[in-house]
């Protein structure tokens, strides 16, 4: 079911990558997909700096695309086309039920994230234990979320350590999303995180961390954060405020442009550079 050959190099998932960024103390962004262009862009500026790149993709942008098997093939082809050599992992990001899960990993996805951090801890793990159970039987790994990630329609609340060894323990996840205080899209004010609550976490499950709602996040504290066991940075709002920037500019100065491929292409230097920088910020370049 799962084909993770292509040509000589593999598709694989989030294990070895986020295990070798823990142990050697950086994060790998995870950039959200939103179409091809944006799945183009990210494989090559990962290419390009020799970091691992993890394309994640939602729910309502695997709608968007027209289905789990669509982005799964397009992002394999695109791998094999643009003769990518660096890791890469197509990842469900906030898998809200099991099905969702599985039709991800019975595609290919190779890794999945299952967010059930609205339901009470007990519910939460056993619908995170399920997910485990179905992926691990196909190498597929698992990312959780305990706590409540803040966003446009989500107030913040704050993991709790007891929880997160709970749920690791019983689940087997490979990965934990504690809500460390960050926020889903744009933040009102300055950003806050709780870094020491994410070195008491990680000490106590000893997993790679994950930090959703990387975009607005200042640089010193990303860093702050990796030395607290942070070992991916979700990003998805910043490439979409790049992009359309550069988009926006384009079609002022080119009013009479019809061609989608020349206005999609528009913010594609935007988005690359955005990339490189976050890479060489959080230290994923030149590891491969
Ligand atoms: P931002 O859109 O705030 O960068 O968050 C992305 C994210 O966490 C996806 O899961």
């Amino acid at each position: 079911m799962i084909y993770n050959k292509i040509g000589d190099r593999m598709i694989e998932s989030m294990t070895k990558i986020l295990n070798k960024a823990k142990e050697e103390k950086y994060a790998v962004p995870a950039y959200n997909v939103n179409n091809l262009e944006w799945a183009r862009f990210i494989l090559e500026a990962s290419e390009e700096t020799r970091s691992p790149a993890i394309l994640e993709v939602s729910e309502g942008a695997i709608k968007y695309m027209g289905g789990y098997q669509t982005v799964s093939d397009m992002i394999r082809a695109l791998v094999k086309d643009l003769n990518i050599t660096v890791p890469v992992a197509i990842h469900l990001d906030h898998g809200s039920s099991f099905e969702s899960c599985k039709k991800a990993i019975d595609a290919g996805f190779t890794s999945v994230m299952i967010d059930a951090s609205k339901y009470p801890i007990l519910e939460n793990i056993n619908l995170t234990k399920e997910v485990v159970n179905y992926a691990h039987k196909y190498g597929v790994s698992v990312e959780a979320e305990v706590g409540h990630i803040g966003g446009e329609k989500m107030e913040i609340a704050y993991a709790s350590p007891e929880e997160c060894v709970k749920l690791v323990k019983e689940t087997n996840i490979d990965f934990l999303a504690p809500a460390l205080g960050s926020v889903h899209g744009l933040y009102k004010g300055t950003p806050h995180l709780e870094l020491e609550l994410a070195k008491e976490i990680s000490t106590l499950t000893n997993l790679p961390l994950v930090l959703h709602g990387g975009t607005g996040i200042p640089e010193n504290m990303l860093l702050d954060g990796i030395k607290c066991g942070i070992c991916k940075i979700n990003i998805n709002t910043e490439l979409q405020i790049v992009w359309s920037k550069a988009v926006r500019v384009y079609l002022k100065e080119n009013a009479d442009v019809y061609d989608p491929r020349k206005i999609i292409k528009a913010g594609e230097k935007a988005i690359k550079e955005a990339i490189i920088y976050k890479n060489k910020t959080l230290g994923s370049i030149n590891k491969y």
